[in-house]
């Protein structure tokens, strides 16, 4: 049984296939003993044993849809569902810019899926620009923000709305907002997914807000632990 589980836990990696390990394991068990017991004219009763072991894994990846057991052990799910707040800011932004084109500046990367889904909500015209900065490494923020991809289109005269995914120590924001103070755009607002006011050193006033959060470093739905977790559909926070 100690090497049955053993054998298992080296491909837990891949869940899928562990799932089917266990179940060829369960089916090889199965054979076996159906064969002895058969012999000896007992009957199979019992034939279940391991499903046990089998549910339970199931469980956590109930907690985790689609991890590997790995990320099921340090991930946890923050209780924001992105789904509902986006519903709310696009109706705000199509109210508070009613006839008007919206140019969407999306910060890249962690921004995507805020980009895509508020845009699929809103009923104006939406122009997409992008730029990538970043600031971060592994769980810390270095405190410099690098431009490392700028924006292609023209924004001036335009109305720009940054869509953040998370504003932190609010450096990335202000760095931002002084960069695009030179281009004569028309107007500025600011969207983020997550706000940690907790953590802030710079004032930056933030026009949508999807969800305050306390001070953890939160993954999934775009936001990245050294560029992995980003399509998780959800937020979920390394247990450190
Ligand atoms: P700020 O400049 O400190 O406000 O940080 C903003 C950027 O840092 C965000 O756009 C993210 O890329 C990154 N960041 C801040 N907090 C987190 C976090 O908890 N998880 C992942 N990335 C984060």
């Amino acid at each position: 049984n100690n090497s049955w589980y053993f054998r298992n836990s080296l491909v837990r990696a891949n869940y899928k296939n562990f799932e089917k390990n266990i179940f060829d394991d369960i089916s090889y068990l199965e054979k076996f003993f159906y064969n002895l017991l058969s012999d000896t004219k007992y009957e199979l009763k019992n034939r279940y044993t391991h499903i046990d072991y089998v549910q339970s894994v199931t469980s956590i990846d109930s907690k985790c849809k689609g991890c590997t057991l790995e990320e099921q052990a340090i991930i946890n799910i923050l209780k924001v569902n992105p789904a509902i707040n986006q519903e709310e800011i696009a109706k705000q932004i199509m109210e508070d810019y009613k006839g008007k084109d919206i140019v969407f500046l999306c910060i890249l990367k962690g921004s995507i899926f805020l980009t895509v889904e508020l845009a699929k909500r809103i009923k104006n015209n939406i122009q997409f620009e992008f730029i990538e900065v970043s600031s971060y490494e592994g769980h810390e923020s270095t405190g410099k923000i690098k431009l490392n991809k700028d924006i292609s289109g023209v924004i001036e005269g335009k109305d720009i709305i940054i869509i953040e995914d998370i504003v932190d120590t609010g450096r990335t924001l202000s760095f931002l907002k002084e960069y695009l103070l030179d281009k004569q755009i028309a107007s500025l607002k600011i969207c983020t997914l997550l706000d940690k006011p907790s953590r802030r050193v710079m004032p930056i006033e933030v026009d949508y807000i999807g969800f305050e959060i306390e001070n953890k470093f939160v993954v999934g739905y775009g936001l990245d632990d050294n560029q992995n977790y980003r399509n998780l559909n959800y937020v979920g926070y390394i247990e450190e």
